[in-house]
């Protein structure tokens, strides 16, 4: 029912480099927007490779756009950040990027509040899902399309926890 995708090592090396890449890009510091809850257990490993003399700060949005194991087309904000963006290098950091809707609302929100940078980053990318054209500035890892689970990720609620990503495939 479960099958290996990545295993934790594949992806602490992507995370490692996906944080090195931030760092060349944004010298002087970066304000990470979480995506929840599916992208907690990444931005958390994230954060934590940035060294104590780098800007890094962190906030979370919440939508929901999905039910079960199929996208309803519908991206509902719930949760919006706590602090002004203006003139601010932000990255927002999404678990996976499937059709791109999710994202693409994300993005035309945040970038109307005039950041002085807005990227995007991605640990999946199920490449070939995509729907719609969204900027992704930074990818951990390109997918094929199946349903994914762990490090963070879930199926109703479940398997956030496995410490790799794994293919679901049923009960
Ligand atoms: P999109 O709007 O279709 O790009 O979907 C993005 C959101 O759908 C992600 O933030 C996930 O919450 C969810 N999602 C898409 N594919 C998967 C998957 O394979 N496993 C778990 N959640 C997924």
């Amino acid at each position: 029912m479960l099958k290996v995708l990545l295993s934790d090592i594949q992806i602490k090396d992507a995370v490692k480099r996906l944080a090195a890449e931030v760092m060349e890009n944004h010298p002087d510091g970066v304000l990470l927007v979480g995506v929840l809850k599916g992208a907690f257990v990444f931005l958390a490993d994230l954060l934590r490779e940035f060294p104590a003399d780098y800007n890094v700060s962190v906030d979370f949005v919440q939508v929901s756009s999905y039910s079960g194991t199929e996208s309803t087309g519908l991206v509902k904000f719930l949760k919006d950040i706590d602090q002004p963006i203006e003139g601010r290098d932000v990255i927002l950091v999404e678990d996976i990027v499937d059709t791109g809707l999710t994202l693409q609302r994300l993005y035309e929100i945040f970038l109307a509040r005039h950041p002085k940078t807005l990227e995007v980053m991605v640990l999946l990318d199920k490449k070939e899902r995509r729907q719609v054209d969204v900027p992704i500035h930074y990818t951990g890892f390109v997918i094929p399309d199946e349903f994914v689970i762990g490090y963070g990720l879930d199926y109703n609620e479940r398997f956030r926890n496995l410490p790799y990503v794994g293919v679901y495939e049923g009960e």
